[in-house]
């Protein structure tokens, strides 16, 4: 048996990896149907139109349930972000899965120069009880 704890400890291992690593793949996918047209391949925005999610405070923050509540409902609020305000308008996105936002929102948060946290469905679900 103690032979075989090795094995055993690797294979935990490579699962937890793929499973996160599964993820950020599922999660890219969403962001490059529905988000990329307006914040970009690079996470950039477009200057005055649509927020940039690389380097944005808010993105890489604490508030889970904003983030959550922004990608089901959509966002317009016009108030400053970083100290730059944005005129486009966000639209909603009633039909994604507590799953679909977790994954979405870990790939937005560890993408491009963003160093976050993922988001867990557990996470997701205690910002929808909250609102
Ligand atoms: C139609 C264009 C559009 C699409 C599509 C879009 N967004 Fe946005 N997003 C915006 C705009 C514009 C803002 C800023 C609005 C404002 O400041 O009033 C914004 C703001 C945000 C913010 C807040 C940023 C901050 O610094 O607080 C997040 C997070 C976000 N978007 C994530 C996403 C994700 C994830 C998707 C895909 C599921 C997405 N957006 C799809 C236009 C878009």
């Amino acid at each position: 048996m103690a032979k075989q704890l090795p094995i055993l400890f690797l294979s935990v291992l490579f699962f937890t990896v793929s499973v996160n690593a599964q993820d950020l793949v599922k999660g890219k996918k969403i962001y490059e149907t529905r988000c990329l047209a307006c914040h970009q391949a690079d996470g950039g925005g477009v200057p005055n139109m649509n927020a940039p999610l690389d380097g944005s405070s808010n993105v890489v923050g604490n508030n889970i349930a904003r983030l959550v509540k922004i990608i089901k409902g959509g966002y317009s609020e016009k108030i400053a972000l970083d100290g730059y305000y944005y005129n486009n308008v966000m639209t909603a996105n009633p039909d994604l899965k507590e799953e679909d936002i977790a994954n979405v929102l870990s790939y937005v948060r560890t993408s491009w120069s963003n160093k976050a946290s993922k988001v867990t469905v557990a996470q997701v679900q205690a910002a929808q009880r909250k609102k």
